[in-house]
């Protein structure tokens, strides 16, 4: 059986003490009702910005099935680029995750899929587990282009990668177009798109690797909506943007599945 996953990507927010509040709440919430004992075994995992990953890391820990991971990485080891941050360096933070090409790092920050596959390469190559994302954006969708778009985002950021290495990733189906704007798509929409994208994983991996690699749905998932987008046969899970900065919320979609 695949993982059922419910990841917080707290973009650009919080501060130290929030960030700590959030993670260490949401962790004493799940140590008294165990992520195992719950309906889809779910994992979770916080991605907060860089600058408290340790200390979230730290409040994870203990937590049964609680990880935490960074929300980008640069797409070398190290070296002169001011400002940067490596794979290494999330990792030696107590990292086991980091976000790939997120659409947002995609518009403002021109990442493109040649770019990222490199990122998911260091990401590998450091031990971490890439959330790769991908997802179209709404002229996308309007023009009929939504499957070719998300397709060539994962054959170019992944497909060159060697079975057993594809294997370690968890691929992220984030429509742009329901990204903070309250509009999800709806359970029908995002089970033809994860269909679809397991149905090219199989093409090119193998069914039972199709079987095996968690997608998740991201954009607008929140309490409300998470049951009916994670009962269907190919959502995994999701990738939760602002709903994830509320505990409350959080454990809501949690116990989702
Ligand atoms: P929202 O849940 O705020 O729409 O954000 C989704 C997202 O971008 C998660 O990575």
């Amino acid at each position: 059986m695949r993982k059922k996953i419910v990841a917080g990507n707290w973009k650009m927010n919080l501060d130290l003490e929030g960030g700590r509040k959030l993670a260490t709440g949401i962790c004493e919430k799940i140590s008294e009702n165990p992520l195992e004992t719950l309906p889809g075994k779910p994992e979770v995992v916080f991605f907060p910005p860089y600058v408290f990953l340790t200390e979230v890391v730290k409040a994870a820990e203990g937590t049964s099935g609680v990880s935490a991971g960074s929300q980008n990485i640069h797409q070398l080891e190290k070296g002169a680029y001011t400002g940067e941050v490596a794979a290494p360096m999330v990792k030696s933070c107590g990292a086991t995750h980091t976000l790939v090409g997120h659409s947002e790092r995609r518009a403002y920050f021109h990442e493109d899929n040649a770019l990222l596959a490199k990122k998911v390469e260091q990401a590998l190559n450091h031990g971490l587990i890439p959330v790769y994302c991908c997802g179209e954006v709404l002229p996308e969708r309007e023009a009929g282009k939504h499957f070719e778009v998300v397709k060539e985002q994962i054959v170019n950021g992944l497909f060159w990668l060697k079975q057993e290495a594809f294997e370690k990733v968890i691929i992220a189906y984030e429509p742009v177009w329901a990204i903070g704007t309250g509009v999800t798509a709806s359970p029908e929409q995002a089970q033809e798109m994860h269909a679809f994208i397991r149905k090219v994983v199989g093409e090119k991996y193998g069914l039972q690797t199709a079987e095996h690699v968690s997608i998740l749905y991201g954009g607008s998932c929140n309490a409300q909506n998470a049951r009916e987008l994670f009962s269907q046969p190919d959502v995994d899970g999701g990738l939760i943007g602002g709903a994830s900065l509320k505990a409350p919320d959080f454990l809501a979609i949690i116990q989702s599945f």
